[in-house]
């Protein structure tokens, strides 16, 4: 393929995820209501489901930018509540959310995130990290399974006995063994994909509920 075809081809797949974006319920949705992103309605619907946000006043948010999940978050648990979120990238601020800026797979986020929940274990950990593709699919796989150790690691500390989890997971070579290694942990783990989670996506949600006591 010659540069000139691949950039026509590049082209050509820009204006068709525009088109797609543009017309996306979701979108407009988000748009109107002022969500940061349609993942909003990924959260708000596995909440409709399962009602992971019942009794819950502290909740941390994993790979929290541009911070839907955060806003979610924020309107469930309300004014006694309290909303950490982590996020290798800056984000605008959002009122009341306390936000770390750091690679959550560095140590010297998870201290950040430690003294931000004061050592104490929180009621909710959603996860919807993606890791920067390298497009070396052994790789990616590898990443992305990297991660959700370590957000079951944390879970498997600071979250309470009983508490929820969710953990975005591409589906790849690794999910059997992560979900395993989450049934551990868990009592019940429930695999989702949202409407709102685009079906083209290999993205689903690993559900972890009622953790044990361990
Ligand atoms: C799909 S976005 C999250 C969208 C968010 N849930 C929302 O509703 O707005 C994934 C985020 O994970 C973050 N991320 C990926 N790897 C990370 C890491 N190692 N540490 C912290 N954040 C990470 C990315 O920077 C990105 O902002």
């Amino acid at each position: 393929m010659t540069d000139k075809t691949v950039k026509i081809k590049k082209n050509k797949s820009i204006k068709a995820w525009v088109h797609q974006h543009v017309n996306d319920i979701y979108v407009n949705q988000a748009q109107k209501v002022g969500y940061r992103s349609r993942a909003a309605y990924k959260l708000l619907e596995i909440d409709e489901q399962e009602n992971v946000f019942h009794n819950v006043l502290t909740v941390v948010d994993l790979g929290c930018a541009p911070g839907s999940w955060s806003q979610v978050s924020l309107q469930k648990v309300g004014d006694k509540g309290r909303v950490v979120g982590v996020d290798l990238l800056d984000m605008q601020p959002l009122a009341n959310l306390n936000f770390i800026q750091g690679d959550f797979t560095e140590q010297i986020t998870l201290d950040k995130l430690l003294l931000s929940i004061e050592h104490r274990k929180v009621d909710l950990v959603i996860s919807d990290m993606a890791p920067n593709l390298s497009g070396i699919k052994g790789v990616d796989q590898a990443r992305g399974a990297y991660l959700i150790e370590l957000v079951l690691d944390f879970a498997k500390g600071y979250l309470k006995t009983n508490g929820h989890c969710i953990i975005k997971v591409f589906h790849g070579s690794e999910f059997d063994n992560l979900v395993k290694l989450a049934r551990t942990l868990f009592t019940q783990v429930l695999i989702r994909k949202p409407d709102a989670s685009r079906s083209k996506s290999s993205e689903t949600y690993l559900l972890c509920k009622f953790k044990k006591q361990l």
